[in-house]
Parts: structure tokens; sequence; C-alpha cells
């Protein structure tokens, strides 16, 4: 845990945040004021929404309904019905304030996780509760560490409040445990990991981050960010909430938006200590998550049988599609997430665009270092099997 150790990966992360200020330059028309921005604040580009998908119909001439949207990770069999219920019946009362304290929510989900109401924070969406983290806990001079590529949020959370992140870069698609031990110091506050990762898909067992928790200091707050980790299926798949259950400040975060598929009314919860609940509590807005999420979401909780359904299209197609993908001779990064990062002979930008015009739409990973990759989400086999035709078709014209 030397200062020399961070070195490569403290590079990436100045070299990463000159990227993102020139990028918020040419995106502004005065240019930058570095006077206007509080000096708390970073400097990061603003989220620049891809084209929604009304516009792509419209400009590739077909029906809303036939764009196949593989790019977001979201779940394809839609919200649980008994969701969609409560939220119609919750509008009625939309005309006043919603439970600040989510406090039904909190009781289903604490019976659920077998921990108590006053370990969970609920947030709109798991990507405010990693804002509220960063917020709540990391002073000026301490940092973050996490994983690069991962979820992009940890780092840009952390350089909008003018934190810095240290990276430690994956190996073989795979977060270097090792690596990151070595970026922790005295300076460090929080280190994220994503299990499963996006946008690789990877996991870590048990044991390596039972490992990792023994390593890093009990004073560093570890964060285990479970969005996909309802569609783990390795029997290693460590559960955080109860195989780390005594590491103090070890939060666990979990969303409604993947396989509850709640992805548009954001909602999301933080398990850990009761001190480090009431200190978000603190800190987040009192109105953080709308009556009409807090009821579906409740709802949704209590629908097994769409739950159940929708981790096992995802677990099934999984299986396939990573199959059919490697016998179009590409190479699969084996996921135990809701999508598949598969790379391409070349390029990927020209694959991803001719999908696109087909009305199938990918992520390119160009942003996260992989030029020749592209996540997909795993949808439905009628889905899928469309994808991989147009893709195969695609490659032999390569
Ligand atoms: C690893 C990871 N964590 C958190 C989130 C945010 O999810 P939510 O919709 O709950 O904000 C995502 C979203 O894609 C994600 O990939």
């Amino acid at each position: 845990m030397s200062a020399a150790d961070d070195q490569p990966s403290a590079r990436v992360t100045e070299e990463e945040t000159r990227r993102a200020i020139a990028a918020a330059a040419r995106g502004s028309a005065g240019g930058l004021d570095p006077t206007l921005v509080s000096s708390e604040i970073g400097l990061v580009a603003p989220f620049r929404p891809p084209k929604i998908r009304s516009e792509l119909a419209e400009e590739l001439g077909i029906d809303e309904g036939d764009i196949l949207d593989l790019s977001a990770n979201e779940n394809a069999l839609g919200p649980s019905p008994k969701a969609r219920t409560a939220a119609i019946e919750a509008l009625g009362a939309a005309h006043r304030y919603p439970d600040g304290g989510a406090q039904s929510l909190r009781a289903a989900l604490a019976d659920r996780h077998g921990v108590t109401p006053a370990q969970i924070v609920v947030g709109n969406g798991s990507y405010e509760l990693i804002d509220l983290l960063v917020r709540t806990f990391v002073s000026p001079g301490e940092t973050i560490v996490t994983g690069w590529p991962s979820f992009v949020v940890y780092r840009l959370t952390a350089l909008s409040y003018g934190r810095e992140a240290l990276l430690a870069p994956l190996r073989h698609h795979r977060y270097d445990l090792a690596g990151m031990a070595a970026l922790v110091d005295r300076r460090t506050k929080l280190v994220f990991i994503a299990n499963p990762n996006n946008p690789t898909g990877t996991y870590l067992p048990r044991r390596h981050l039972a490992a990792f928790l023994a390593r890093v200091p009990r004073s560093v707050i570890v964060v285990l960010d479970e969005a996909y980790g309802d569609f783990a299926t390795a029997v290693d798949f460590p559960n955080g909430v109860v195989d780390f259950k005594g590491r103090p400040r070890l939060v666990v975060l979990k969303s409604f938006s993947k396989a509850h598929g709640l992805a548009g009314l954001r909602v999301g919860y933080a398990i850990t200590d009761a001190a480090l609940v009431y200190h978000m509590d603190a800190v987040r807005q009192a109105f953080n998550v709308g009556s009409v999420a807090q009821a579906a979401a409740l709802a949704a909780l209590g629908d097994e049988e769409h739950f159940e359904r929708s981790r096992r299209l995802v677990r099934d197609g999984r299986v396939e599609l990573e199959r059919r993908l490697i016998q179009l001779g590409l190479e699969v990064v084996p996921s135990q997430a809701n999508f598949v990062l598969v790379r391409l002979p070349n390029d990927a930008a020209p694959i991803v665009e001719r999908l696109r015009q087909k009305g199938i739409l990918v992520r390119d990973l160009r942003g996260y270092g992989m030029p020749d990759a592209v996540r997909v989400t795993v949808g439905t086999r009628a889905m899928n099997l469309r994808f991989l035709l147009v893709l195969e078709d695609l490659l032999q014209g390569v």
C-alpha cells in the first residue's frame, strides 16, 4: 500500500480527469470558467443521453416497437404486473408527499435480507446511493479506490465532488484485488467493487473477496455493488449481506432496475451499519424516492414469480447467447450478469453503427478503453436470435 504502488493508477486518473475537462470545454458554448464552479466541486462533462428511441425510429423509418435496445441492461420482460398495478393505485395519492422514511419498503427489505430497517437506506436508484456515499463520507483530501473498467459512475461521482479516484486496472477482465489493496492507504475512505462487474460481467468469488476484506483496514468503507447479483449462478458467488456479515463499514448496494424491471422508477437501496445509515439519512433529500416508485418496489418485492422468471430468462439466455457468439468465432467474456461482453475481430464502431441502422442497439465500449468490444444485454430468446442473425450477417461482410 505504498505511495509508489499507486503511481500507475493515479496517472490514469489524472489523464481521465483532463479528458473529462476537455470534453466539458468542448461541450459548453462559452468555454469553461473555472471560477464559476465551487472549488469543492470538480469538473465533469454533463451526461449526454443517447438518442431517444422515438427519434431513432423516425430516423430509420421503422416503428418504435421494432427497435431492439440491448444497450442498457434493462429487463426484457418489463415490470412486474403487480408493480404496475401498485404504481397505478399509488397515483391516486400523488398529491401527497411520499413517506420520506420509505418505512413499508424498508421493513419489507429488512425482512428479506435478515437485517433491521435501521440498516437500510432507499435511494433514487442505486446511482443516488453512490453519490450519497461519496458526498457523506469522503472528505477533501481523501480518495476512493475502484477498478477500471468498471461502473463509470464511481469515478465520475468522486470527480464531481473534487475527490480523487484511484483506479486499479482489471486483469483478464476481472478486478485485481491485490492491485486495489495496494492503492489503499491512509487517504482511502471508500472502495467500490461491482460484483458482477459492469461492463465485463465477471465476478469475484467469496473467498477472494473475504481475503480482500481481511486485508483492507476496517476504517475503510467497502461498497459491494450487487446491482447484477440476482443473475449470478456461480456456486461461489457471494451474498454480501450474509457472507460478510461481521465486517463493519461494509455497504451492499442493490437495485430494483434489473431483475425487478423498474429502471424507469429509480429505486435502489443500501444495506449497511445503522451508524452509516444515520449519516446518509442526514444528507439525503427528505423525499428522495417518490411514492409511486416506493409502492411499485414494494409490490415487485412480493412478486416472486416475475422475479424468478426474469432471472431464469437471463440465466438461460446468457448461456445460449454466449454459446452462439463463440460459434461465430468471437471471444466472449464469461458473464454472471444480464449482459455479455464480446470482442469483435476489429474496431467495433462500424458494426455498432450497422446494427443501429437495423434498429439494434448495443453498448460501444470505446470509452472504457476497449474499442473492439461491445456489451450486449441478454433479452428474450427472440431478441437474442434477432441480434445474432444480424450480427452474423454483418460479420460475413467484414
Ligand atoms: C454496477 C452498477 N451499479 C449501479 C447501477 C445503477 O443502477 P440504478 O438503476 O439502481 O441506479 C448500474 C446501472 O447500470 C450499474 O451498472
